[in-house]
């Protein structure tokens, strides 16, 4: 099946199975392979995307579901110029990545978080990352790139 969705702001079609889950036309058809699979069962949130500004997690949705979707993997959370979008800056000051294989599916989730809640306390920035699990860091640092992140996000408007 033919399969037409926006991704990143670029038109792209892809002919998929109709099991063919989202994330995998992502990483194979595609060839963004920044979306990473980790549980494939919905609950490490590794795979994360927005689906027309919302976190989904493209290991759970068929490609064909996201006809028509605006979609954002991490490669798209960069920044008008190129390089580094906010939040992905931010794991780079606050050293909110060890091995980075959690890492797309935070950035991608804190960048939806980020659109609607611009300042957040530390509480709520830790909340805003209880979906995503981290083998690596022990979280705090990727607490610390939350409010970081909203901080640069602050500075640039
Ligand atoms: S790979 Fe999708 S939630 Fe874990
Ligand atoms: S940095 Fe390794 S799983 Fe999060």
């Amino acid at each position: 099946m033919k399969v037409t969705l926006t991704v990143n702001g670029v038109p792209r079609t892809a002919d998929v199975e109709p099991r063919r889950l989202l994330a995998d036309a992502l990483r194979h058809d595609l060839g963004l392979t920044g979306t990473h699979l980790g549980c494939e069962h919905g609950v490490c949130g590794s795979c994360t995307v927005l689906v027309d500004g919302r976190p989904m997690r493209s290991c759970l949705m068929f490609a064909v579901s996201a006809e028509g979707a605006e979609i954002t993997t991490v490669e798209g959370c960069r920044s008008p110029d190129g390089g580094l979008g906010h939040v992905q800056q931010a794991f780079v000051d606050c050293h909110g990545l060890q091995c980075g294989f959690c890492t797309p599916g935070f950035v991608t989730t804190i960048t939806a978080y980020l659109r609607e809640n611009p300042d957040p306390t530390e509480e709520e920035a830790r909340e805003a990352i209880g979906g995503n699990l981290c083998r690596c860091t022990g979280y705090q640092n990727i607490v610390k790139s939350v409010l970081r992140a909203a901080e640069l996000q602050r500075g640039a408007v």
